[in-house]
Parts: C-alpha cells; structure tokens; sequence
C-alpha cells in the first residue's frame, strides 16, 4: 500500500513527512524511522495540524508494528506516541483505534489496514466538511481564515481551507484574509503557500489587523478549524482564534468552526476540560527561517507566557461544519448524533 498526500509519502516501508518548519522556502522531506522521531517531528511542528498528527503518528506506529511482535511493546510505543502534543485530540483517538486493534488482534497486516484507514477517513471527512461548507458561501464573499488548515494540516484538503478551496472549484468568486498567526506564522509561510497553489486571491495581514480590517472592509465570514471540540461547542484551536471569534461578535461577522468528528472529544463536556499546551518561550522572542535567527527580545531575563491554543466559548460560535453536515446553536446540543 503507498500513500502520497501534499505533506507524506508512506511507500516501500517508508514514512516520509514534508517539514512544515521550513517552508514556504524549502521543500524538504523527513523520514520518521521510528515512534521516536516521530514524536519528534510532531513536538517541533515539521508535522502539525490536528487531523495530521494523528494521521502520521498512525502510519508511524504501523511501520513499527512491521517490526515488533510483541502487542504489549507496540502498546507501550503508542502511548509514548500520543504524548508528543496535548491539545489536538485527533492524535489521541488515532492512536487508540490502533490500541484497540493490538487488543484484539495484534499483527503488522492488521495496524497497518487500520492506520490505512485512519488516512482514507480523513481525506473522506475533509471532503464532506468542504461540501457542506462551501453551502454556506455566498458568491463574492470575503472570508477571514487563521492558522493553517488546509492539506499540510490533513491528509485531505482540509476543513477550514477546504471549504475555501471547495467555494473556489464552485467559481464563487472568494477573496481571503490570511491571518499570519503568531508566533509560529501558520497563516504567514503555510496558508499563503497553500493558496498559491490553488489560485486563491488572497491578503496576509498580522494578527493585530483583523479588528481594523473587520471595521474597514468587506469581511463576510470568519472560518477556522478546530483541535479539540468538547460536547457543549467550545473549542481549542490555534491561539488568537478566541479574539477573532470577539472581534466577529462585535462587528456582526459570521464565525464558524470546520472540523472532522475526530475532533470532537466526546469525554469532555466543556472547553474548561481541553488542556492547553504550553509551548517554549524562545517561539516568542525570536524567530528562525531562510533568513537565519533573528532575535528581539533576550534569551535570560525575559519571562514570556506561550500558550499554543486558546478556547472559544459556543456562544461565539455562528455554525460548526462537520462532516455530516452543519450545526447551530441549537442542535449542537446534540452533537452526540453526529456518532450516530
Ligand atoms: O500548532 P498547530 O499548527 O498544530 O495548530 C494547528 C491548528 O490550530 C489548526 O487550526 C487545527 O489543528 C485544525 S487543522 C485542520
């Protein structure tokens, strides 16, 4: 079986990841030999993105079930595995999928039908979000978006940018502001990126401009994605979502939630319960590209507060596109179903 998506190539017992750190500049390949390096590549962000992490831990962990007999050291590998990051869920019920397979029936050919699963699931999933996302988009509207969301943080076409890439196949005449996303510039070196490729008309703005852009132009919708979603509809996604989500409310912007149901954390009642990791304080006094390292604030001395996520409270929330369809503030109540 051989896979080969914008961001991995799983091939001749091979697991090979575009590096997200390096780009839009470079376009380089890393290879996760191990459960270890992939822990790796997940906690420095060359692979990121929620539905990803959780597609490439998956194939990752299959490539070592190849080599492995033993189901109680597969299981071992795998929960080392789903610690690599602590927000995104998508990580977590992938990897117990596989933990659940080693229960029942531990062999290489059975991880691996079930990792080859998680992937074709979520290029399905991306497909269906975009479908019933792009309904919602009206011809010409100008569509705010954070983050990166597109085919480097799925093994499809995404849930937020899929939905803006759908508008586009369907000649909706759509311009995008493309939040850069501090401190670790998603929107800036990946969305961009992305949207070059598909031809999507499109600004980049820093973060601080989203308000002022909201009161002076055209902004018809908000659409983000989402790395955790507990049951009432509060969600963790990539930080400064929660103050676009405000800033929508105020100026009576339409602000919805793209998502996979493999983000939904059905254990979890509100977003108070989703942890929010902390990331090192050197993402925010420097940064580090093409162009070398640039530093403005001093190593020592300075103490920094870096949380990667932060949490919007439904009651912000225009819609949550999933891939059964869209949900309000009503039925998201029942958001159970979407199991079901
Ligand atoms: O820290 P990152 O880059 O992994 O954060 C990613 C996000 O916050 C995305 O918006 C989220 O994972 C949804 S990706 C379809």
């Amino acid at each position: 079986m051989s896979i080969e998506t914008l961001s991995l190539k799983y091939k001749n017992s091979k697991l090979l990841l575009l590096d997200q750190t390096v780009l839009p500049f470079e376009e380089s390949w890393v290879e996760a030999k191990t459960p270890e390096d992939m822990y790796n590549i997940i906690k420095t962000l060359k692979v990121r993105g929620a539905p990803l992490i959780g597609v490439t831990a998956a194939l990752s962990l299959s490539l070592y079930a190849k080599e492995e007999a033993s189901s109680e050291l597969f299981k071992s590998k795998a929960m080392y595995l789903r610690e690599s990051r602590p927000t995104a869920v998508n990580l977590m019920v992938a990897i117990d999928r596989l933990i659940a397979v080693a229960d029942k029936d531990y062999s290489f050919e059975n991880i691996e039908a079930e990792a080859i699963k998680i992937f074709q699931e979520d290029v399905n999933l991306c497909e269906q979000i975009s479908i019933h996302g792009a309904k919602l988009i009206n011809e010409g509207d100008v569509i705010l978006t954070h983050c990166n969301t597109g085919g480097l943080a799925t093994a499809g076409m995404g849930t937020a940018l899929g939905v803006i890439h759908k508008a586009h196949t369907q000649k909706k005449n759509i311009h995008v502001y493309v939040d850069e996303t501090r401190p670790l510039l998603q929107g800036g070196r990946l969305t961009t990126w992305e949207l070059d490729k598909l031809k999507v008309p499109y600004n980049l703005i820093c973060d601080n401009m989203a308000g002022f852009v909201m009161k002076t132009k055209k902004v018809d919708k908000v659409i983000v994605g989402a790395d955790r979603i507990a049951l009432n509809g509060d969600f963790a996604n990539k930080i400064g979502t929660y103050s676009l989500a405000v800033l929508c409310q105020y100026h009576g912007i339409d602000f919805y939630v793209a998502a996979p149901y493999t983000t939904i954390d059905f254990d979890c009642e509100t977003g108070d319960s989703i942890p929010i990791e902390q990331r090192q304080p050197f993402e925010l006094k420097g940064v580090r590209g093409h162009y070398g390292q640039v530093q403005w604030a001093k190593k020592e001395g300075v103490s920094s507060c870096n949380p990667a996520f932060d949490v919007t409270p439904a009651e912000l929330v225009t819609g949550w596109i999933f891939d059964n369809g869209v949900y309000n503030k009503d039925n998201i109540k029942n958001i159970k179903d979407i199991l079901g």
